[in-house]
C-alpha cells in the first residue's frame, strides 16, 4: 500500500550538513520525497509534537533538543513507507541500530540520533499535518 510518513532530520544531522546524504539514502531505497522544508521550532511546538512522551523522564531534554537548531521535515511516500522508514532509520539507540541504518551511520547518541520517523499510520497522519498544514 502506498503510504506517506513524516521524517525529521534532527539538529545534530542538519548541523553536520547531512541533509542531502540522508535524502539520497531515502531515494535510493525507493522512498520519494513528496515535500520537504527546513524549519526551526519553538520549545512549545516541540512539546506539542512530542506530547506522547510527556510522562517520560527524557521529555524536557528531548523538547529542548528538537527546538535547539534547524530541522528538516520531510514527507516520505512509497510502498509501506511507515515501516520502511523505520527499518531504514534503525533502532532508537544508535548503538543498537542495524549496520547500514541511518542511526547507525550518523547517530551520535540516543538523544542525538539524527532522524525521527512516524511509528504508525495514525501518527504519520497527525505528524504530517503538524508540519504541513
Ligand atoms: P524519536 O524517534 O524522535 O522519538 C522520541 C525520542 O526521544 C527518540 O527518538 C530519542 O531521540 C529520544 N530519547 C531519549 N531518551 C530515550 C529513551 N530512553 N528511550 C526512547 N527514546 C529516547
Amino acid at each position: 500500500m502506498t503510504e506517506q510518513t513524516l521524517s525529521i532530520i534532527k539538529p545534530d544531522a542538519v548541523e553536520r550538513n547531512l541533509e542531502k546524504e540522508i535524502k539520497d539514502f531515502f531515494i535510493k531505497n525507493n522512498l520519494k520525497i513528496a515535500d520537504s522544508k527546513k524549519v526551526k521550532i519553538s520549545k512549545e511546538e516541540a512539546e506539542e509534537f512530542y506530547k506522547v512522551h510527556q510522562t517520560k523522564p527524557f521529555y524536557n531534554d528531548l523538547c529542548n533538543y528538537l527546538s535547539s537548531g534547524a530541522i528538516v521535515v520531510i514527507i516520505l511516500e512509497g510502498e509501506n513507507a511507515i515501516l520502511k522508514n523505520r527499518e531504514l532509520m534503525g533502532a532508537t539507540d544508535p548503538i543498537k541500530a542495524n549496520d547500514g541504518s541511518l542511526r547507525k551511520m550518523y547517530g551520535l547518541s540516543i538523544d542525538k540520533n539524527s532522524v525521527h520517523g512516524s511509528d504508525s499510520l495514525e501518527n504519520a497522519t497527525s505528524e504530517i499535518k503538524f508540519f504541513f498544514k
